[in-house]
């Protein structure tokens, strides 16, 4: 149960009595110390309240993975500060729990046993890429507990069991758009080169849907090219694509890899358009391949130009923090955290949440979540019963360099 510590404990021995036997006996609470430091991990969001719900995040922080992973610990962040503002959930603030998944699936694997069993949260938000939550997933599933996907975009990643949905669409339904405004900006392309990292499952799914569209316009797909996402070289590949006189090429994979395949795609003269896919949706991008990212086009879930109430506080939260506009995986990092809030609130007015075992909170958040229409920066969405996002909107932007190529902005074209 989330059980309230009585107050005032004015003994410090006695405040810690009691908060050992409210933990044990309750969801994970973190009590309210006297003396805790509000900026330590362990302490309460907000202060003058004696619990906290603790909501675990699994981005990458460390590693390549990180240029991705950031983004979205920096949308949760603005959302645990932005919700807990708003009185949290029915008067109990929200604690983001951050483990750090690294890169790969062990890593995942690793933050997900941490978050479920020691930090004891009521769900997950993560990991960064569809490759680690094939790995992590299934055991957050075997133990009850919910996950939301704010970034993983590959084929099946709701389907991993019911406890896990996401807010990121998938790249079947947002990287055709790609395709589409690249040929309103040139109607005569005919032939095009496709890349794609072939070691990471989003972006072999992510090529499937592009190779597909590519199909469907009637356009010919000239060469397929593969690498490794920790590649560095990438000669050989674009000497092959270059040969076949693409008028369009098209990437998959993640940011530092991506980046350096543009620059030498350009280094080498390739000269017609390049369309980037999800792993290259970042502007940590922006210094590997510098003026050489001039042009890329991005299919996007996400517009910072979104014209409703919170994705205008988003969007100014987010630009006093980081002085440019927010990307796509902030904006779902935050959408996850709030739907986590939403669902909390609604669930504990229908049961109170102090009356609830975590493994039966678990369970109810996972119903209640799926069960809501949530108002978010990325528009209305909703869920399928799987746990697929339903969302409306989606939009095409293309990276612009500032001469110096020091520095680039995402110009929203759809
Ligand atoms: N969208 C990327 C993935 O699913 C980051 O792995």
């Amino acid at each position: 149960m989330l059980r309230l510590i009585p107050k005032p404990i004015k003994n410090l021995l006695g405040y810690a009595i009691a908060a050992l036997m409210t933990c044990l006996l309750a969801i994970a609470c973190t009590p309210t110390s006297p003396t805790s430091n509000p900026t330590t991990p362990n302490s309460p969001a907000t202060g003058g309240n004696q619990t906290s719900i603790p909501i675990g995040i699994a981005f990458a922080q460390t590693s390549n993975v990180a240029l991705l992973g950031q983004e979205g610990v920096t949308g949760a962040k603005i959302a645990e500060a932005y919700f807990n503002k708003q009185n949290g959930v029915n008067g109990t603030p929200i604690r983001l729990v951050l483990q750090d998944t690294a890169g790969d699936e062990q890593g995942a694997i690793n933050a997900f046993n941490t978050l479920i069993s020691q930090d004891k949260v009521v769900g997950i938000v993560g990991p960064t890429l569809s490759q680690q939550a094939f790995g992590a997933d299934p055991i957050a599933e075997r133990a009850g507990v919910p996950v939301i996907a704010a970034s993983n975009t590959a084929k099946g990643i709701p389907q991993l069991g019911k406890y896990i949905s996401r807010v990121s669409a998938p790249v079947a339904v947002v990287a055709p758009n790609a395709i589409e405004a690249a040929l309103k900006i040139n109607p005569q392309i005919k032939k095009v080169a496709v890349f794609y990292a072939q070691n990471d499952a989003f972006n072999k799914s992510e090529t499937g849907t592009f190779q597909e569209t590519v199909k469907q316009k009637g356009l010919e797909l000239a060469t397929v090219q593969t690498f490794q996402t920790t590649d560095t070289d990438f000669q050989s590949q674009v000497t092959n694509a270059i040969n076949v006189k693409p008028d369009l090429v098209i990437i998959s994979g993640l940011s530092a890899d991506g980046g350096n395949l543009v620059k030498q795609l350009r280094e080498l003269g390739y000269k017609g358009l390049i369309i980037g896919g999800n792993g290259l949706n970042t502007s940590n991008l922006l210094p590997v391949c510098k003026t050489l990212c001039d042009g890329i086009i991005i299919a996007q879930a996400y517009s910072p130009e979104l014209n409703n109430p919170i994705n205008t506080e988003f969007r100014k939260l987010y630009n006093e923090q980081n002085k440019k506009e927010p990307p796509q995986f902030s904006a779902q990092a935050f959408t996850a955290v709030q739907v986590y809030v939403e669902a909390l609130r609604t669930l504990d007015k229908q049961t109170k949440l102090s009356t609830l075992q975590l493994p039966e909170l678990r369970t109810k958040l996972n119903e209640t979540l799926l069960a809501g229409k949530y108002e978010t920066p990325i528009g209305e969405i909703s869920f399928t019963p799987e746990g697929e996002i339903v969302q409306k909107q989606f939009y095409v932007a293309q990276i612009k360099m500032a001469p110096d190529g020091n520095s680039g902005k995402f110009t929203f074209i759809q």
